[in-house]
């Protein structure tokens, strides 16, 4: 993993990398974007990289015998080679593009749940997942029967490690399957060690880094994950893109997802060949401008650093824990020693859409509701919901300082 190095981090000029944080609002104030957990804004350099692809070098991929195809491929391969760079992947085979982390997650669910793991053996999660690393596993225990085993969250919204251990002891867990980061408690899960249990008693580990790779440097190989998601759109990317990584020795043991053109070598009416993998689980015309702007993405976060952006948001998270416990009657969930910028609360009685509301009319936008993540609003016995607010690399202290006030205001409002 890399290390925090002191980077210079200025948040003012990244800003301006960001033409949506400078236009004019309907509310008539300045944007406080708070809501970069549920998808990030764009900077100009993707949003230019887009725009060019599709103006000067676009067409299919891996199809066309003439030079403009090529050139779009030679993208659409660079982008892979990129993303694997980023998550420090051993080889670009080792990346599968999809829709989104949910169609990765369900991905695995499909092709390594149904045509690898055997039936005896269970699905372990924990009470802190989003919807998408709950429901696949669901229907895959549905469909063939594989137990569904749920790890304990501690009241302070961690993992519950020796819940773990029980659930792993009897060895017959094939696949543990937890998020990196959560959306919405902002706890960090402890990977490594993860990892280390449910290899020591026989599972493979899926990690959902929707949230995480957009907060840390992520190391595939250091992490000694079996399979890697995460999405283009939460990275500053665009829509439309998500990243499965997955060791090349379990890609290649996988049936293929979805069939169709580019994911065959050979088809008659009998039968048909598969191509080796990542392109086995491409099937389609794939995301091609969208990997340009994942490429752009990858390559504008790298720029700034990684580390620096780490740095910056524990800075911010810090600031939050201040100014959020000054606010009166407002209940932080999740008290994770290691957590992101992603901070849900309850003010009170208020109900968290009726919150939202009013933070709009002050220009913050935030979410509200259960964020894909209702049996873990239902752990804490809040079957409303909460409101959360969510940081990106351009979110300053000033603005979680309007955030605190904004809802000191609300308060009196409501009572
Ligand atoms: N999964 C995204 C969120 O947590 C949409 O808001």
């Amino acid at each position: 993993m890399d290390t925090l190095a002191p980077v210079a981090f200025d948040v003012a000029r990244i800003r301006q990398d960001f033409p949506i944080l400078s236009q004019p609002q309907a509310r008539g104030r300045p944007l406080v974007f708070l809501d970069s957990g549920a998808s990030a804004q764009k900077p100009r350099a993707v949003i230019d990289a887009m725009v060019r692809c599709m103006e000067t070098a676009y067409a299919n991929v891996h199809r066309g015998a003439y030079r403009l195809s090529e050139l779009a491929t030679e993208s659409y391969e660079a982008a892979r080679a990129a993303t694997a760079r980023f998550v420090h992947a051993a080889d670009p085979r080792e990346i599968v593009f999809t829709r989104n982390s949910t169609e990765a997650m369900n991905l695995v669910a499909h092709s390594w749940g149904r045509g690898v793991m055997e039936p005896g053996q269970a699905v372990l999660i924990s009470e802190l997942e989003h919807h998408a690393n709950i429901v696949p596993w669901q229907m895959l225990r549905d469909d063939k029967g594989n137990e569904l085993r749920v790890c304990r969250v501690t009241d302070s919204g961690e993992l519950d490690m020796d819940d773990l251990g029980r659930k792993l002891a009897d060895g017959k867990v094939g696949l543990v399957a937890l998020a990196h980061m959560s959306n919405v408690l902002g706890t960090v899960t402890p990977v490594e060690r993860i990892v280390a249990l449910a290899h020591a008693h026989g599972a493979r580990v899926l990690l959902d880094g929707s949230q995480a790779a957009v907060h840390r440097s992520v190391d595939v190989q250091a992490i000694g994950c079996d399979f890697y998601c995460f999405t283009g759109h939460k990275l500053y990317g665009p829509t439309g893109i998500g990243i499965l990584w997955a060791k090349l020795e379990h890609l290649d043991r996988m049936p293929p997802f979805l069939g169709g053109g580019d994911m065959i070598s050979s088809v008659t009416f009998e039968k048909s060949e598969w191509a080796p993998a990542p392109a086995k689980f491409e099937a389609g015309t794939p995301p091609i401008i969208e990997a340009v702007g994942l490429h752009a993405a990858i390559d504008y976060v790298t720029a700034i650093g990684m580390p620096a952006i780490e740095a910056h948001e524990r800075s911010l998270v810090d600031h939050a824990m201040g100014a959020l416990s000054e606010v009166p009657g407002l209940m932080l969930l999740g008290r994770a020693q290691d957590r992101g910028g992603v901070f849900a609360f309850a003010l009170d009685a208020a109900h968290p859409h009726d919150l939202a509301t009013l933070l709009d009319r002050a220009g913050i936008a935030v979410r509200a509701g259960r964020h894909c993540a209702e049996p873990l609003h239902a752990r804490f016995g809040l079957e409303n919901g909460t409101t959360r607010a969510s940081f990106g690399l351009y979110t300053t202290k000033e603005e979680i300082d309007l955030l605190a006030r904004a809802l000191t205001e609300a308060r009196e409002f409501f009572r």
